[in-house]
């Protein structure tokens, strides 16, 4: 084995001292503390980022009973995971791109760095079917996920509404790429398609008129592209695509208020992920007629709207007209 030749990194000569899978699991936390690496697509410690490169590095479930962590590897397998450890302590790459697996509600979903990695909290509403909104979760509805990147809201959608049919979308031909292959490896292809747009543009019917959904969700781009040099290194990874989002970060999202209504059916309903940007949807549009969730895990980053209230979503139509 050669020495590493990043002195930030002395890691060979200490992996040595390094047998068991505990071992190596205990030395990745460490080294993960010791270069602060960000947690957050994922995990929320040290020790679950480390049992979760080491064991999916090692071709094991991550649930495997820790009587087994005193195996020991094998050379090959030691110089694999020092590397790995390494690259996530000092490029900052989150550990899903260097496993290219994410898991999202329970299921493992093929990432690299052309998609976000999945975290939505739209988990949460999709585990619960809509259930305040969708009386009939059973129904043969339609469904629309845009800015679908890995597939995963989408996907996920159509495995709890399983007469649905779902389209998931986006305007990255390199996100539709990955989707397609977890499309493929989940088996969904018959209830979900996937289709190149630029938001809710070009979604019409062979007659040309607008393809219209029960319910329309997106986790857009939010980001305000002024805040990228303040985010840790590991969101430099992920694509700008998903990330930013001109006007402060509201671009996209604005956009969708001023047209999803075409797209819905009477009782349709709009879902979207806004993240810390609902601070600035408030004070923009103090009238809005926006109804934020309350999620059981973490701040509510999600709103809701119907679609007899998209007409005047910013609730002062005298003042900015649609
Ligand atoms: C925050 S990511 C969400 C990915 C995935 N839905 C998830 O929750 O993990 C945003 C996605 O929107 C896509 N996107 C960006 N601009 C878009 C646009 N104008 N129209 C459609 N999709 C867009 C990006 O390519 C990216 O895949």
């Amino acid at each position: 084995m050669t020495a590493s030749p990043d002195a930030r990194f002395p890691l060979i000569d200490d992996s040595r001292q390094l047998a068991t899978m505990a071992d190596f699991i205990r030395w990745a936390a460490s080294r993960m503390d010791e270069h602060q690496v960000f947690l957050g697509h994922g995990t929320t410690c040290y020790w679950d980022e480390a049992a979760w490169l080491v064991l999916d590095a090692l071709h094991l479930p991550l649930a495997l009973d820790a009587a087994h962590w005193q195996a020991k590897l094998t050379p090959s397998e030691i110089t694999r995971v020092v590397e790995l450890i390494r690259r996530r302590c000092l490029e900052h790459i989150p550990t899903a791109y260097l496993l290219q697996r994410a898991w999202f509600m329970g299921q493992p979903y093929f990432v690299d760095e052309r998609v976000l990695i999945p975290r939505s909290p739209f988990a949460e509403l999709i585990a619960d079917r809509f259930s305040a909104w969708i009386p009939q979760p059973d129904a043969p509805l339609s469904l629309l996920d845009i800015g679908t990147g890995s597939g995963c809201l989408a996907i996920a959608l159509a495995q709890h509404f399983p007469q649905a049919t779902v389209i998931g979308s986006d305007v990255s031909f390199d996100a539709l790429q990955v989707a397609a292959i977890n499309v493929e490896q989940q088996q969904m292809a018959d209830q979900v398609s996937l289709v190149q747009s630029d938001l809710l543009d070009g979604l019409l019917d062979e007659t040309g008129q607008p393809l219209r959904f029960d319910l329309i969700l997106s986790n857009p781009p939010y980001v305000d592209p002024d805040e990228a040099d303040d985010l840790p290194a590991e969101y430099h990874h992920e694509p700008a695509l998903a990330l930013f989002a001109e006007h402060h970060g509201l671009a996209l999202v604005e956009r969708l208020l001023d047209t999803a209504a075409a797209h819905l059916t009477a009782q349709g309903n709009l879902f979207v992920e806004v993240g810390n940007s609902r601070r600035l949807i408030d004070e923009w549009w103090p009238s809005h007629r926006l109804n934020w969730l309350s999620l059981e895990f973490g701040d509510a980053a999600i709103f809701h709207i119907g679609r007899s209230e998209l007409a005047d979503w910013r609730g002062d139509s005298a003042s900015q007209p649609l």
